[in-house]
């Protein structure tokens, strides 16, 4: 019996109408390189989603995988409460270095242990990015509480924005299409509508929310006594439809926030290490609209191991410490929080960050991937509203007259198929076509990806 039918046979794909597998099946991966995944028929194909995003130094990082193997030999787990370790302690160093816009030389691998002081002081750590999510909307709630605004119990978030899988996450969400069965459960939360939308760092307006923001601020306003925070993707709204937005709203968001006493919560879970060109995407709208709480994980440990990390500040913290009985602790516990593999795999990571010199790599060979699509674009009247910063670029597929093809007609989807038959896993979000690709990826590689997505769209859609 074939290894696909075995997989039909016991195994719930993620994220998926299981259906699909009966004519297409899951992909046999054997191997995984640099870029590429090896198929069990030999074929190679080139991975321009780093794996749900993850992968941001490519598959099998001997680096990366030489931490593990050296950390498996000494522990690989042990329980974070009540102990520690000098991974672990060496991490939350380097992350808070990280999370301030340090340069590398003050995270990278011969930076001076201890602590930088600057505006995040404190990392909570967790396994995932939808937990770390949670972590921060729970840190908030009760950070408000203690601090005694307990009318603060609301959270605002942004229109066509993403958070995970998990129920209070969905709730913050606004893609219908993952949370709507779940809705029951959920707690409302109002979505901030008419965001400024732009295509990225070259667009006239691309630092400027002037004209979005009175409405922005409208809303803002009428919810401000009863709101705990504000979550939102900084810049890069992915799973919504990878859609850019000007980090001056971030600027706006920040003064707006610490008037009214609201605090701000940034998931950086995609956006973050060096997918948008900097190591938090909140950078980019410059060092006063740090949030009180960014979310990392994915590209935190190269994607090799789960593992996610909320940043918080000592101001923050501040509300939750007092006397045993006075229960203000943080009483929130994962088994694996802290786990010394992904650890040890996350400091190797920001070796190779600062090392190899990831930032400057994405600032040469990002613009490939939007002038990739530009090119594209330019002989495809289909291809509307390319946008991109980064290591990132999307456009969105349509017919040549602008219309949206019809849902069932599943255009993305088959894009998909017609994209790994000739070498590449793109996996469109609905109509749109994306290219999120390890960090490290090389021009011509990026080449080939273009010319694969060109002729994956001209085999679905007509020119
Ligand atoms: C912005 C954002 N937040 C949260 C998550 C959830 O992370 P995880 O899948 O690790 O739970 C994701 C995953 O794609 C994400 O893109």
């Amino acid at each position: 019996m074939a290894l696909t039918d075995r997989d039909l046979a016991v195994l719930w794909h993620p994220c998926a109408q299981m259906q699909d597998y009966q004519t297409f099946a899951p992909l046999e991966v054997v191997g995984a390189k640099g870029c590429e995944l090896e198929l069990a028929d030999g074929r190679r194909i080139i991975d321009v989603i780093a794996s749900w995003w993850c992968k941001a130094l490519g598959h099998g990082h001997p680096r990366l995988l030489g931490a593990l193997r050296e950390q498996a030999e000494r522990f690989e787990h042990v329980i974070l409460a009540n102990t520690t370790n000098a991974g672990v302690v060496r991490l939350c160093e380097r992350l808070l270095a990280v999370g301030n816009g340090a340069p590398a030389a003050e995270w990278g691998p011969d930076a001076v242990p201890g602590r930088l002081d600057g505006h995040f002081g404190k990392v909570f750590l967790a396994d995932n990015g939808s937990t770390g999510v949670e972590i921060a909307l729970k840190m908030a709630l009760q950070a408000q509480a203690q601090r005694g605004q307990t009318g603060r119990q609301r959270f605002a978030a942004l229109r066509n924005g993403y958070h995970g899988e998990t129920v209070a996450t969905l709730a913050v969400g606004d893609c219908g299409l993952y949370g709507e069965p779940y809705r029951p459960l959920m707690f409302p939360v109002p979505m901030l509508d008419g965001l400024p939308y732009r295509s990225g760092p070259d667009a006239p307006r691309w630092n400027d929310a002037s004209a979005e923001w009175p409405a922005i601020e409208a809303q803002l306003n009428a919810l401000s006594g009863e709101l705990a925070a504000v979550i939102y993707e900084p810049v890069l709204q992915g799973a919504g439809g990878m859609l850019l937005y000007s980090p001056d709203l971030l600027r706006r968001l920040r003064a707006w926030a610490d008037a009214h006493e609201v605090y701000l919560i940034a998931d950086e879970i995609a956006a973050g290490f060096g997918r948008c060109g900097t190591m938090l995407a909140s950078h980019l709208a410059g060092a006063d609209a740090l949030p009180d709480f960014a979310v990392v994980s994915k590209g935190l440990t190269g994607g090799v191991l789960p593992l996610s990390a909320v940043l918080t500040t000592d101001a923050i913290y501040a509300h939750f410490l007092g006397d045993y009985s006075s229960m203000r602790g943080f009483l929130h516990s994962n088994t694996y929080t802290g786990n010394a593999l992904a650890v040890a795999v996350a400091n190797a990571a920001l070796d190779v960050f600062a090392e190899e010199q990831i930032l400057d790599h994405v600032a040469r060979t990002g613009p490939q991937l939007q002038a990739g699509l530009a090119s594209l674009a330019k002989i495809r009247a289909g291809l509307r509203n390319l946008r991109g910063v980064g290591m990132m670029a999307a456009i969105d597929l349509r017919r040549e007259d602008g219309s949206a093809f019809a849902k069932e007609d599943r255009i993305g989807y088959h894009v998909y198929q017609a994209a790994v038959e000739r070498g590449a896993l793109l996996r469109p979000l609905g109509d749109t076509l994306y290219l999120f690709p390890p960090l490290t990826m090389d021009a011509a590689t990026i080449d080939r990806v273009i010319a694969i997505a060109g002729d994956s769209i001209d085999a679905v859609v007509r020119r």
